[in-house]
C-alpha cells in the first residue's frame, strides 16, 4: 500500500502522469542531485556499474532522460525498446495501476521514435554520464517474424558504436506473435544471425566486444525456459533479464481482460522462480562468465538484497519509480 498524497502523481490519471515524466524528470534529478557512495558495485567485463540498480526497458524509451536517471543515482540505463523505424503506441488503453497492489499493466506495443531519433538523444547524453547504457532492441509490429531478425540487425548496426550493449527483447506480450520467437522451435534461427552480425561488428570495432543479453518470458514453461537459456548460451549470448511482464495475471487486480502484461508486486514470485531455476541450472563456471539480471515486482532495498542473494548479479526496476518514486535508487543507497 503506498500513501498517495505524498506521491501526488498517483493520484493524477494515470497516461497524464506517464506522459508527464520525461517533462519532469530533468527537474527532478537537478532538485534531488547527490552523489550516492558506491553500493554493492560490480564490475564485469570492461563495464563499471557504481551500484547494481538500473532502469528496466520501458522507463526510458526514446533515450530523453539517461542524464536525469544517471543524476537520480541509477547504477546503469537500458533505453527502448527501441524499434527501427518509428511507431506509435498500440490503440485504446495502454496503462493502468493499482496501487494498493503496487501493480502496473500496460499494453504498449513499443511506442518509438525509431532508431535514428533516439540515437541522436544518445549521444548528446552518453559523454556526460559515467554509467553503462544497454539499448533493448525490438522489431517494428509489421515486421513478420520470418523477417524480424532483420530489424534486429539493422538496430545493432546503427546502435553498435553508441552503447555499451544490447537486450533483445522477443519477450513482450504487447506485439502480435513476438513470443512466438521464444519457443524452441524457433529461437536458434532467429538468433543466429543476429548474434553472427554482432561478433563482426565487435570485430570491425577494433575488437570492442559489446555484450548483448536476451529478455526473457515469465511465461515460459520451466523446459522452454531452460532450453531459451541453454539455445542462447550455445550462440554466446552474454546473459539474460529475467523477466518481463506476465500475460497471466489475476482478474482482483482490476486491469479486467484486456491482454498486456503486468508488473510490480504480483510479478515477483514468478520472477524469483525463474531466478531459481536459471541460477541452479547453470554451472558455476558459467554463472562466472556470464550476467543474469533480476527484474519484475523490486520494489524495496530488501527485495534488491534478496535477488542478488539469489544469483542476480544486477536488477532492473520499472514499478519502484512509480509506486516508491524517481529517488528511489538514492533511499536504496543511502540507508
Ligand atoms: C509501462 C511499461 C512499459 C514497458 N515497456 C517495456 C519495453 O519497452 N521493453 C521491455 O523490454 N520491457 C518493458 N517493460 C517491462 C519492464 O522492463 C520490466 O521487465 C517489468 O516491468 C518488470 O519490472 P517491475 O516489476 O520492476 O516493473 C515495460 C513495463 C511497463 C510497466
Amino acid at each position: 500500500m503506498v500513501n498517495s498524497l505524498k506521491k501526488p502523481w498517483l493520484l493524477m490519471p494515470v497516461k497524464l502522469a506517464h506522459d508527464m515524466l520525461p517533462y519532469i524528470l530533468p527537474a527532478l534529478s537537478v532538485l534531488y542531485k547527490k552523489e550516492l557512495p558506491p553500493w554493492h558495485s560490480y564490475s564485469w567485463k570492461h563495464l563499471n556499474f557504481r551500484n547494481p540498480m538500473g532502469i528496466a526497458g520501458g522507463v526510458d524509451k526514446n533515450a530523453k532522460n539517461i542524464s536525469a536517471w544517471c543524476g537520480l543515482g541509477a547504477g546503469f540505463i537500458e533505453v527502448g525498446t527501441v524499434t527501427p523505424l518509428a511507431q506509435n503506441p498500440n490503440p485504446g488503453k495502454i496503462i493502468d495501476r493499482n496501487p494498493n497492489q503496487l501493480a502496473l499493466w500496460n499494453k504498449m506495443g513499443f511506442p518509438s521514435q525509431g532508431v535514428k531519433d533516439t540515437l541522436k538523444e544518445i549521444k548528446k547524453h552518453s559523454s556526460k554520464v559515467s554509467v553503462p547504457i544497454f539499448a533493448n532492441i525490438g522489431k517494428n509490429r509489421d515486421t513478420p517474424n520470418d523477417q524480424a531478425h532483420e530489424d534486429y540487425i539493422k538496430l545493432l548496426e546503427a546502435m553498435h558504436s553508441h552503447v555499451d550493449g544490447f537486450v533483445v527483447n522477443i519477450s513482450s506480450p504487447n506485439t502480435k506473435d513476438l513470443r512466438v520467437l521464444l519457443e524452441p522451435a524457433n529461437l536458434s534461427r532467429f538468433l543466429n544471425p543476429i548474434i553472427t552480425k554482432h561478433r563482426n561488428l565487435d570485430q570491425n570495432e577494433n575488437h570492442q566486444v559489446k555484450p548483448i543479453l536476451l529478455k526473457l518470458s515469465p511465461n515460459m514453461e520451466k523446459e522452454d525456459l531452460l532450453s531459451a537459456i541453454d539455445t542462447s548460451l550455445k550462440l554466446g549470448f552474454d546473459g539474460w533479464i529475467l523477466t518481463n511482464t506476465t500475460a497471466k495475471y489475476e482478474e482482483n487486480l482490476g486491469f479486467g481482460n484486456q491482454g498486456g502484461g503486468v508488473s510490480g508486486k504480483p510479478l515477483a514470485e514468478r520472477s524469483k522462480e525463474i531466478l531459481r531455476d536459471v541460477v541452479a541450472h547453470l554451472p558455476a563456471h558459467v554463472r562466472k562468465e556470464k550476467i543474469i539480471i533480476s527484474s519484475g515486482g523490486i520494489l524495496s532495498k530488501d527485495d534488491i538484497l534478496e535477488r542478488l542473494d539469489m544469483g542476480a548479479n544486477l536488477v532492473q526496476v520499472y514499478s519502484a519509480l512509480i509506486f516508491q518514486g524517481p529517488w528511489f535508487f538514492q533511499q536504496v543507497a543511502q540507508n
